[in-house]
């Protein structure tokens, strides 16, 4: 364990303030939360599009692509998946600090890790978007093949089978992804977090 009474976190001329105000935009964490194939990466990257499109600096953290880089020595047991999203939260802040918009799109299935971000980060920092879908739908969509393998027992610990989906009941949006399409839900989800990427 490093000696933290021996770290002094130095303190810098230029600030998260002044990064936002050259990007003219005001940096959010926007995470999206929801079983495996519900369509958080789908949304989420139509959502980007969008937000480029109007001119805003993005950058999207993506499940697989962080497992396969910063977190490639976690599994899926419980532990691994707090150290996952406790990392995934640490960056995120880091983003937030350079003043640009972050998506993330992990199943994130514990209250407390999403709860454990939401508190990194400055009060109406954190946007939750819980995409909503009945796991039959999600199965029956199974767009990594994953829900089959899970069934069979060649995956464990899978969320929906074999490890708990805790429902978010704080989201700040809520899309039932079984009920509009993705065009639909990116464009509800700009219209309601512009106002607040907006800078004032
Ligand atoms: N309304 C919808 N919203 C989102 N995705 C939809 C919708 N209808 C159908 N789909 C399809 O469902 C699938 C969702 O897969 P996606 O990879 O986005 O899920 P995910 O939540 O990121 O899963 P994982 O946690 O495994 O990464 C895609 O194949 C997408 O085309
Ligand atoms: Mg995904």
């Amino acid at each position: 364990m490093t000696a933290e009474k021996n770290i002094v976190p130095h303190g810098h001329i230029i600030s998260m303030h002044d990064r936002r105000e050259l990007l003219a935009q005001n940096s959010k964490i926007i995470w999206f939360t929801g079983l495996s194939g519900s369509g958080k990466s789908t949304i989420a990257g139509r959502v980007e599009e969008m937000l480029n499109e109007r001119g805003f600096l993005t950058y999207l953290l993506d499940g697989d692509n962080i497992r396969t880089g910063l977190n490639k020595n976690l599994g899926f047991n419980d532990e691994d998946r707090n150290e996952n999203i406790r990392r995934i939260g640490e960056v995120s802040k880091l983003f937030i600090d350079a003043g640009v918009i972050v998506l993330t799109a992990f199943i994130s299935p514990f209250k407390a890790d999403r709860q454990l971000v939401r508190d990194l980060v400055a009060k109406g920092d954190f946007i939750e978007i819980f995409i909503n879908c009945p796991l039959e739908i999600c199965e029956l969509r199974d767009p990594k093949g994953l829900y089959k393998k899970a069934r069979a027992g060649e995956i464990k610990d899978f969320t929906g089978i074999s490890s708990p989906f805790e429902i978010p009941h704080r989201a700040e949006i809520e899309i039932r992804s079984d009920q509009m399409g993705v065009e639909q839900a990116a464009e509800k989800i700009v219209k309601l977090i512009k106002p607040k990427i907006e800078l004032d």
